[in-house]
């Protein structure tokens, strides 16, 4: 793994993390295919040189932090886990918003159990779609909460330009967490806006995301002719594309599987040509 590095909430991560939203069953709900596996995944990335492993509550539910805790707890020094509440799953898995301020507080001492630490590192203030719950009021929550020290620092996650901004006049923000990749860019503003002010953008669905039938990064014929080309996987193309958009760019791919795992570690390493960046959707 390059040893280049970048500060999320003051800390010093490796540009590559890992998304660990992967981990449980089927549609990111209850226990995964093969316990084992799930956690040989976990470990082999700390070891390879991941600190900075993103998670929630609401993956699986309770599945991922469980993983997490028992691959890696005692955690390294460094470790750096990232959280993120505003959501919860009903008993059939549907996704539901958990807002109001003591749902996002209930959401925090949730993760402090499950993944057992005083502290969360980072905790994403999760604003789910449709959610009527002033913006104002959630962050007034988050920011008690890193007051009383249960979380290190207050990211944001699924937030407009106007969000973003309005967060900025109000806390320091730690990270910004909206779904960009190289078929999506309507977050473009977004992306922007953290570059100039030099706030950690961590894109979500890097490799297009696991709910497509047909993958919308990984089988764009440019992306694959890309990675003919340069003798790299289009898994390999699409983060390193996101990694030279913005020295600020922090990677969390999802993977459940030991060979992507180390496909997209190496991906830190692939330098894109002008070609590429030529040939790639702009
Ligand atoms: N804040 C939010 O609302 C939000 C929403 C979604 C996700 N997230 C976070 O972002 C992380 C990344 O997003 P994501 O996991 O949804 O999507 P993703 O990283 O774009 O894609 C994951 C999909 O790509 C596959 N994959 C991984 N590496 C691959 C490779 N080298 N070659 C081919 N396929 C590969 C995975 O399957 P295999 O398991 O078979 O490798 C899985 O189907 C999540 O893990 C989660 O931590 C946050």
């Amino acid at each position: 793994m390059p040893t280049e590095t970048a500060l999320l909430a003051g800390r010093p991560v490796h540009r590559m993390g890992f998304g660990a939203m992967q981990l449980p069953g089927p549609g990111v709900f209850g226990p995964p295919p093969d316990r084992d596996r799930a956690l040989a995944v976990l470990r082999r990335a700390v070891e390879a040189g991941v600190d900075h492993i993103d998670t929630a509550q609401f993956y699986g539910p309770v599945v991922a932090n469980e993983l997490i805790h028992e691959a890696l707890h005692p955690y390294p020094m460094g470790l750096v886990l990232v959280s993120k509440v505003g959501a919860a799953r009903d008993e059939r898995g549907q996704w539901l918003g958990a807002q109001r301020p003591e749902e996002l507080r209930a959401g925090v001492e949730a993760n402090l159990a499950s993944l057992e630490l005083d502290q969360v590192p980072v905790v994403n203030l999760r604003r789910h779609p449709g959610s009527d719950v002033p913006f104002a009021e959630q962050l007034g929550a988050m920011v008690a909460l890193r007051e009383e020290g249960l979380i290190g620092g207050i990211g944001l996650s699924n937030v407009d330009l106007a969000q973003y901004v309005a967060a900025r006049a109000m806390t320091p923000v730690a990270c910004v967490q909206n779904a960009y990749n190289l078929a999506d860019r309507s977050g473009q503003d977004v992306f922007d806006a953290c570059r100039a002010d030099e706030v950690p953008f961590v894109p979500f669905f890097p490799l297009g995301s696991a709910f497509h039938a047909e993958n919308p990064v990984l089988g764009e014929p440019a992306v694959i002719e890309t990675a003919r080309r340069l003798n790299a996987t289009p898994a390999q193309v699409a983060l390193a594309w996101l990694l030279q958009q913005a020295p600020t760019v922090l990677l969390i791919p999802g993977t459940s599987s030991l060979g992507h795992l180390e496909e997209n570690l190496a991906a830190a390493e692939l330098v894109l040509d002008q070609a590429a960046i030529e040939a790639l959707p702009r």
